[in-house]
């Protein structure tokens, strides 16, 4: 098969970061960029040796280079871009969250759907080994049967009132941007959520900038869930069961090692040693998927991507009505 050659949108800073780490990935090539500016598409295709560089989706799609268009534009851009990807058949890794409401991601899994083509949020902490692993941990009831997801995302944003993080015309907010990584580890290790509570704080230009949110699950079990980006926060994640705890430490969503603990008995430390952020291993595996013919991923799918939108619009909502 040969390599899946990706059409790249935008140049900001997670292209850049996506850009650098592709390089450890397998079964794929990165071919041409789109930026609103040719100087900028061409710098880009420059410093990481594309093909390809336009200033037009559209012309990027026609040019027929493409396997697979990888979206980085801001979130309120997500939708549009990959709407157009899709009804020209080609298949779309969107950058999370996939768009700003639930209506618009449902719209586009159907789209897809109907169209048969891939389409993927790119919520890369699902491919990352340490998380696969404590899944494998779960699943053998290492920890017993599990109750509580902690989890928290946070930094200190300084950055201008129109930049995207605090924009709300470029869907700013930390729940859309970091808050969906927590609410994403919830519901991967304890499922469908059944009812929820949160607190927001809403800063100056009205995208909310801190909260905590509390969700029970259908299944059972509870979350307690922070997420800020007006101030640090640990970003680590703990996972208690009735025999013990695997604690996910600094920078969870793009673990490097697991500590495990079990009542009485000393911790046992598991590291996962990798090149780079990660991003090559979510690269690698939408490579296989598209290879395999597949119109959608196996181990993140479209349900955990509706499910998770779902959930983000009824806070959004709750919050609205505040
Ligand atoms: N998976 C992860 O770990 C991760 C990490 C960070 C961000 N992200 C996601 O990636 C997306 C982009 O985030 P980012 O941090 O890369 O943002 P960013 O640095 O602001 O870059 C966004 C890029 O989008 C393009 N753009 C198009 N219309 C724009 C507009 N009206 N205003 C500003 N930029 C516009 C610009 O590229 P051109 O000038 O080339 O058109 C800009 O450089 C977001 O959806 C975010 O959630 C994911």
């Amino acid at each position: 098969m040969s390599a899946i050659r990706w059409g790249i949108l935008s140049t900001g800073n997670m292209a850049r970061q996506f850009a650098e780490d592709f390089q450890y990935s397998r079964g794929g090539v990165l071919s041409a960029v789109c930026s609103r500016r040719q100087n900028d598409a061409e710098g880009f295709a420059r410093e990481f040796g594309l093909e390809h560089a336009y200033s037009s989706l559209e012309d990027m799609l026609r040019g027929g280079q493409l396997d697979l268009l990888y979206i980085a534009s801001p979130h309120s851009h997500h939708f549009d871009a990959a709407m157009t990807a899709l009804k020209a058949g080609v298949p779309v890794l969107c950058e999370k969250p996939m768009t700003t409401t639930l209506q618009a991601t449902e719209a586009l899994y159907e789209a897809a759907d109907k169209a048969g083509v891939f389409l993927m949020e790119a919520l890369w902490t699902r491919f990352n080994p340490a998380i696969i692993e404590m899944l494998e941990w779960i699943r053998e009831g290492r920890i017993g049967e599990v109750k509580t997801v902690h989890a928290n995302f946070g930094f200190a944003v300084n950055v201008e009132p129109d930049h995207r993080l605090l924009n709300p015309a470029l869907g700013g907010g930390a729940l859309l941007d970091v808050g969906i990584y927590p609410l994403f580890l919830a519901q991967l290790v304890l499922g469908e959520v059944a009812s929820m509570d949160s607190r927001v704080e809403i800063g100056e230009t009205g995208v909310d900038v801190h909260e905590d949110i509390w969700l029970e699950h259908a299944g059972g079990g509870t979350s307690s869930l922070t997420a800020s980006i007006d101030r640090f926060l640990p970003n680590n994640a703990i996972i208690s069961g009735t025999r013990g705890y695997i604690e996910i430490p600094g920078h969870w969503f793009a673990a490097k090692s697991l500590r495990y603990c079990l009542e009485g008995k000393e911790p046992e430390w598991a590291s996962f040693d990798f090149a780079g952020a990660g991003w090559h291993l979510e690269a690698t595996h939408v490579n296989e998927c598209l290879s395999e013919g597949r119109t959608h991923s196996p181990l993140y799918t479209p349900q955990d991507s509706i499910r998770l939108a779902r959930t983000m619009n009824l806070l959004l909502d709750q919050w609205k009505t505040e």
